[in-house]
């Protein structure tokens, strides 16, 4: 079976950039593909039934089970939050933010990626909480991937029923869920196959913030919290802040000039 009969066949089932994000997933590099004579006939029936599977609806992070992010290489599986390339600006704005002996608190961590870049990067010890199983499984398996295991503490919880670990931290960073509850229906076919728990904001995509600054605002007076919301809901979160007398807060924007992400001292 010759590489570029199977390069076009891919192209054909899932379009020219996923065609190569399979490829470099079975082969490292797609020039490693042009290197090879012929195809193992395991290997294209393998790498045929993922195009299919993506073509369905499928994220192609759960077929090829990896993700780029910061420039690390992140496990990923089926059940947990895709990371998507506009937290790794927010993890730009949390490594100018936190300070060196500082230990921050990465709320729904998902597979790891900010609380492991800020590790891997700043040398800093944290926490990691997330509700669900699956994703402190995946972050786990993550964090002793990039060599940052003993550096985090990974806690599989509600994060609000916990109150005490705010208590522990100099620093809160998240992305949290914010699509309103009246969205989700409305996302594309591939991102509802995520776990709505990482999705789903509530009503007004605002539930999170209010838990935060309302509910939990005794435990987090004096920290410095960084959040990532929806562009969208930038005037109902300033309104909650305002209510909150919140000492200081100012919003940023990402490369795209929008303001997405907020950072707030309580
Ligand atoms: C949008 S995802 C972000 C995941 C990861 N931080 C990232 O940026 O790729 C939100 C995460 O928050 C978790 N989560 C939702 N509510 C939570 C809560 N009350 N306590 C802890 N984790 C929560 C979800 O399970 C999900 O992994």
């Amino acid at each position: 079976m010759n590489p570029r009969a199977l390069f076009v066949e891919l192209i054909q089932i899932v379009g020219s950039s996923k065609a190569k994000a399979l490829i470099t997933s079975e082969f490292g590099d797609i020039s490693r593909l042009w290197m090879r004579d012929r195809i193992d006939e395991q290997i294209w029936f393998d790498l045929l039934a993922k195009a299919r599977k993506v073509a369905e609806g499928e994220p192609l992070e759960y077929v090829t089970k990896r993700r780029e992010f910061m420039g690390l290489s992140f496990h990923i599986e089926p059940g947990v939050f895709i990371p998507r390339h506009e937290t790794e600006e927010l993890v730009e704005y949390a490594m100018d933010m936190i300070n060196e002996g500082e230990i921050f608190l990465d709320i729904g961590t998902g597979s790891g990626v900010i609380a492991i870049s800020l590790s891997y990067y700043r040398g800093v010890r944290g926490y990691a909480v997330d509700i669900s199983r699956k994703s402190i499984e995946v972050a786990k398996k993550n964090a002793e991937e990039h060599g940052v295991l003993e550096r985090i503490t990974f806690i599989e919880a509600d994060v609000f029923s916990i109150p005490w670990v705010f208590k522990e931290v100099d620093f809160i960073v998240s992305n949290p869920p914010y699509i309103p509850r009246s969205f989700l229906r409305k996302l594309p076919r591939d991102v509802k196959r995520e776990p709505t728990e990482a999705l789903d904001g509530g009503e007004d995509g605002l539930d999170f913030y209010r838990k935060l600054f309302v509910d939990s605002l005794d435990f987090i007076r004096g920290k410095k919290v960084l959040l990532e919301f929806a562009p969208y809901e930038r005037t109902g979160l300033e309104r909650l802040l305002v209510f909150r007398e919140v000492e200081w807060y100012r919003f940023m924007r990402d490369l795209a000039g929008v303001e997405r992400f907020v950072e707030v001292l309580v």
